[in-house]
């Protein structure tokens, strides 16, 4: 229980890696609120995660919207009375209809720098406050491998990424003397309705994925690319995130640690 009763949020936490996370916090102790846009899912794992004993509350929040995210983080105050952890985790791939190209549409710009990047500042923006009153945070940018690597298929979500990690360590400089830490975490691949996605648009895009379930397309890629070549969940990811927002990793800011089975080593 390495988080009993601490307060976090997590953005985008009712699916895959988010969802994986509220979990991980859950079963450590914590109270969690859910903020995501879409509310039916998020009141279903929280109803689900309340029935095992956890204190988890769903909070229809879009990251993109600065009047929804401070009333997410009033309503947070108003129930919890603190907020002790942040985990900025809600993203997007790309726009709607976003197809293997070399360079990415200006909606894709727009969406991914919209929801991956703008919005971990407004959301942390809005909760800092919180925080430092208490002289104490944890805040966790998800990111992701692509921001230090680059792809050339969809460069409008590794730029948010590496924006992310950027964003990451100005904000660890700017809050470090208020003992609030700001680490990233770069996963890999995982499967989640994200992955699934993608994969789809390569099976769709590359003829060496024709007739290939997005699921089969994802196993030959983790077989292909990743030296541990195992399957890695939301779980894996959970795992790091509860190091982070415990008194364990009380030293450790302004990092971008990636969970990725070895895919990348810097
Ligand atoms: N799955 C992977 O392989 C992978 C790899 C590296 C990084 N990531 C990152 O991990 C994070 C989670 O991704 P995932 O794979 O679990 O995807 P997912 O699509 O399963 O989950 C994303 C969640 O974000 C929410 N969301 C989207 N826009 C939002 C908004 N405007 N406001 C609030 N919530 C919003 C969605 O409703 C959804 O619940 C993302 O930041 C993603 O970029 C994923």
């Amino acid at each position: 229980m390495d988080l009993l009763d601490k307060v976090a949020i997590v953005t985008g936490g009712n699916s895959g890696i988010g969802a994986g996370v509220t979990d991980m916090f859950a079963k450590h102790g914590a109270k969690v609120i859910i903020a995501d846009i879409s509310l039916l899912e998020s009141d279903s794992l929280a109803d689900k995660l309340q029935r095992q004993g956890h204190e988890v509350y769903a909070i229809e929040t879009d990251v993109t919207k600065v009047e929804t995210v401070e009333s997410m983080v009033s309503e947070t105050i108003k129930r919890f009375k603190t907020i002790d952890i942040l985990v900025n985790n809600a993203g997007v791939w790309a726009a709607q209809g976003f197809v293997d190209r070399a360079f990415s549409s200006p909606e894709d710009w727009d969406i991914t720098y919209e929801v991956n990047l703008k919005a971990v500042a407004t959301v942390t923006n809005a909760v800092v406050p919180h925080m430092k009153s208490n002289s104490n945070g944890k805040i966790i940018n998800v990111a992701s491998v692509g921001g230090k690597i680059g792809s050339p298929t969809n460069p409008a979500y590794m730029a948010s990424k590496a924006g992310t990690i950027s964003l990451t360590k100005s904000s660890a400089l700017e809050y470090a003397k208020f003992n609030i830490n700001v680490n990233a975490i770069c996963p890999g691949f995982v499967w989640t309705p994200m992955a699934m996605s993608i994969e789809e648009q390569l099976g769709s895009n590359h003829p060496e994925f024709t007739n290939m379930t997005p699921r089969e397309i994802y196993d030959s890629l983790v077989a292909e690319k990743i030296p541990l070549g195992r399957d890695q969940t939301p779980d894996d990811i959970g795992n790091l995130a509860v190091f982070l927002a415990s008194e364990y990793s009380r030293n450790v800011t302004g990092q971008a640690i990636n969970v990725c089975g070895g895919f990348n080593m810097d």
